[in-house]
């Protein structure tokens, strides 16, 4: 067992081509969050470590569609990232970016000493390129059909549309996301890191010493390594980026993934560096078997903290490897996966603009709905009933009841207790109780269940009042009535730091209103410690309290249909730009193999004029067809609805169909055959018809 002296705290390094989101918040940054401050709360030695991921292709797309150099996207984007977190309270003790001349250097510096001591395998391979623009393309940078779903424009590495994880080469018709160029391939070189000759140590390391990770970190690892881990190229042909510090390596620059997580060392460097009497050296906090390592990411980041990174720091041979990588699940946003391109998200500066001083709600919420364990769905239905229903009616109500009682019977100042009675009693061991848990719950990274266990303890106190009924007692016995708001009030001092970690600004605002204690202005630290939760002397008798105001407030249901809207006019606008993307890409479709005349003339093509066209009822999708094709008429469904909002228009036409197809039962009508229609490259269908009119049953040939 090993015993640690110290904590380092990573969080993934968010990509600086776009704000942070929802999904970042409730995914990385508040479980870790909640960690450190419940450690710092208790006292123990812990670095919290961030910043921005300002390499790889995403920066430079969202260079080109802007118009602006890369650097400028990095540094307005790692503007926004960082004023972000500070504004939710994510208490870093460093927030830099991989952009920093410390980290050139480092990570330079890195890839060099694993290169000297003959830890890479050099390799030549065939790569899209573009041979207009003489480039080698990226994943990202390579677009076509999305081979799973068929949607248009999926990235090389991944189809936002139906989320399918790719590679290039399943792309249908790729080409170059940038001109539209098609691709070929060319040879080109370069240095991979041989995971599979770290297999063994890996197996060892992770599935045996490290059962107690989350399944769905285990799992996935488990997987990887069961599949046979393959060597991984580690740089890139790009010119944005670490140049690779190797002479004839000009035009190729590190993985992104090579030197993103070296970031993290970076930027403890950096911070160490520039305060060694605070924080001491970095290599301590890199090197020290007694450091204990602790990444906090997403599920799509498992396979490069738990084995790619993990393997770069056994080959360099003198780090660290981390001891727990709690990794979230993904949080969708009202059903739709949360997407950066696609605008599809809730924006955490935009957020802070639309509900000032309400960041604690959203750092509730997702926490309350965080997806350790599956996906979940972010909704502002639920946002605003778990404001109103939760941090309002429990939590807010009992600080508020018990505050405004103080004033109105004891002039604003802590009553003396008298004698607490067994109701009483049982109160303060129920307290008391509920942080043994969470404690052990947020020891096990539990951070939804250990956030539950504290509003428990809000229940607690609301109940407590509820049944006491000191404004009744009030009327006949003062004494009890000290002694009830007294104990409320510890009870409301004790929940300031229980919420500590979980909502930061309320805990400052409520030691304000209970004047216990002015936390700092970030509200970053309090001398409160978690040992003295449970302790009901926090506040002394006669103390006078603060000014009292409401601790949460109601979410009205107009505030929350305006985020709605907003959401419903993303949707829209990201429809039409997907329908003008598949239309700019659009070609004809492969012709078949071929057929002959005997094949052909065993179809049936006539025409007929449709006499009458309906929607059927219950399906979105058929249209009911009634025909006066010459032999006596017919009907048939076709489940062209989508493409014929008002299918009136088609009524009096002459149309062709097939007419010796079995008939079949669709929705309980009977299907008489088949109207021919053309695809659209939007997926439109339209109905084919004659140039003349013919007689109906004419036949096509
Ligand atoms: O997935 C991402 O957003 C990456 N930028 C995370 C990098 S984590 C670390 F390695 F820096
Ligand atoms: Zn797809």
């Amino acid at each position: 067992m090993n015993s640690f002296q110290r904590t380092l705290v990573t969080t993934a390094l968010p990509y600086a081509n776009g704000p942070v989101h929802i999904g970042h918040l409730a995914g990385v940054y508040v479980p870790a969050d909640i960690y450190v401050r419940y450690l710092r709360l208790k006292g123990e030695n812990v670095l919290f470590v961030g910043g921005s991921d300002e390499h790889g292709v995403p920066v430079t797309i969202r260079a080109r569609k802007e118009g602006i150099t890369t650097q400028e996207v990095v540094d307005r984007y790692h503007n926004i990232i960082k004023d972000s977190f500070e504004g939710f309270g994510i208490s870093f003790d460093v927030y830099s970016r991989t952009t920093s001349k410390i980290h050139h250097q480092l990570a330079s510096d890195f890839f060099r000493k694993l290169y000297d001591d003959g830890k890479f395998v050099e390799q030549t391979s065939e790569q899209f390129y573009d041979p207009e623009t003489q480039e080698f393309l990226t994943d990202r940078n390579i677009r076509g059909e999305c081979p799973r779903c068929h949607a248009a424009g999926a990235y090389g590495d991944q189809c936002e549309k139906c989320g399918a994880t790719l590679s290039p080469d399943e792309l249908i018709n790729p080409y170059n996301a940038i001109n539209g160029n098609p691709l070929t391939k060319k040879e080109t070189k370069h240095w991979y890191l041989p995971l599979d000759q770290y297999q063994q140590w890996l197996e060892e390391w992770i599935l045996q010493e490290h059962k107690e990770w989350r399944p769905n970190v285990y799992g996935q690892c488990k997987s990887w390594l069961d599949g046979g881990l393959r060597p991984r190229a580690v740089t890139r042909d790009l010119d944005w980026g670490i140049p690779v510090p190797v002479e004839g390596a000009e035009g190729k620059v590190l993985y992104v993934w090579f030197d993103a997580p070296i970031g993290y060392i970076s930027n403890t460097k950096e911070l160490c560096d520039a305060k060694p009497e605070q924080f001491g050296s970095w290599e301590t906090w890199w090197k020290d078997p007694s450091t204990r390592l602790i990444h906090f990411i997403g599920k799509d980041n498992i396979v490069f903290h738990c084995i790619v990174f993990p393997t770069m720091l056994k080959a360099e041979g003198s780090y660290i490897v981390p001891d727990n990588v709690p990794s979230n699940e993904f949080l969708n946003l009202e059903g739709d996966k949360i997407s950066t391109s696609r605008n599809w998200a809730v924006w955490l500066n935009e957020y802070l603009v639309d509900f000032p001083s309400k960041q604690d709600v959203l750092r509730y919420v997702l926490t309350a709905n965080a997806p350790e364990t599956k996906d979940n769905d972010f909704t502002w239905a639920d946002f605003q009933a778990r404001n109103n229903n939760e941090l309002v009616a429990i939590y807010g109500n009992f600080v508020n009841r018990a505050l405004v009682l103080t004033k109105k019977y004891f002039d604003g100042k802590v009553p003396a207790a008298g004698t607490f009675n067994e109701y009483d009693q049982a109160t303060i061991a129920e307290f008391q109780n509920v942080k043994a848990e969470v404690e052990k719950l947020l020891g096990d990274f539990r951070f939804r269940d250990a956030q539950k266990e504290a509003m428990n303890l809000a229940r607690i106190g609301n109940k407590y009042l509820a049944d006491t009924e000191p404004w009744k007692v009030a009327k006949t016995d003062m004494e009890r009535t000290a002694t009830i708001l007294h104990l409320a009030l510890q009870i409301a001092a004790n929940l300031s730091i229980a919420f500590e970690p979980f909502l930061p600004f309320s805990s400052a605002k409520l030691r304000e209103m209970l004047n216990l204690q002015l936390s700092t202005a970030n509200c970053q630290l309090s001398t409160l410690t978690w040992e003295e939760l449970g302790n009901i002397n926090l506040l002394k008798e006669g103390q006078e309290l603060g000014e009292v105001s409401l601790l949460f407030e109601k979410i009205e249901d107009a505030t929350i249909q305006a985020q709605l809207d907003r959401l419903a006019n993303i949707k829209a606008a990201n429809e039409e730009s997907e329908k003008q993307e598949a239309l700019k890409n659009w070609r004809p479709a492969d012709i078949k193999e071929n057929t002959n005349i005997d094949e052909f003339g065993k179809m049936d093509i006539r025409v007929a004029t449709v006499l009458d066209c309906q929607p059927v009822k219950k399906s979105d999708r058929l249209l009911q067809f009634r025909l006066d094709d010459g032999m006596g008429g017919r009907t048939i469904l076709s489940g062209i609805a989508q493409s014929y909002p008002d299918p009136s228009v088609l009524v009096g036409k002459q149309v062709l169909f097939i007419a010796n197809f079995p008939p079949r039962k669709m929705m309980g009508i009977e299907s008489q055959g088949m109207i021919l229609s053309a695809v659209d490259a939007d997926g439109k269908l339209v109905v084919t018809t004659v140039t003349a009119p013919v007689r109906n049953g004419s036949q096509v040939g």
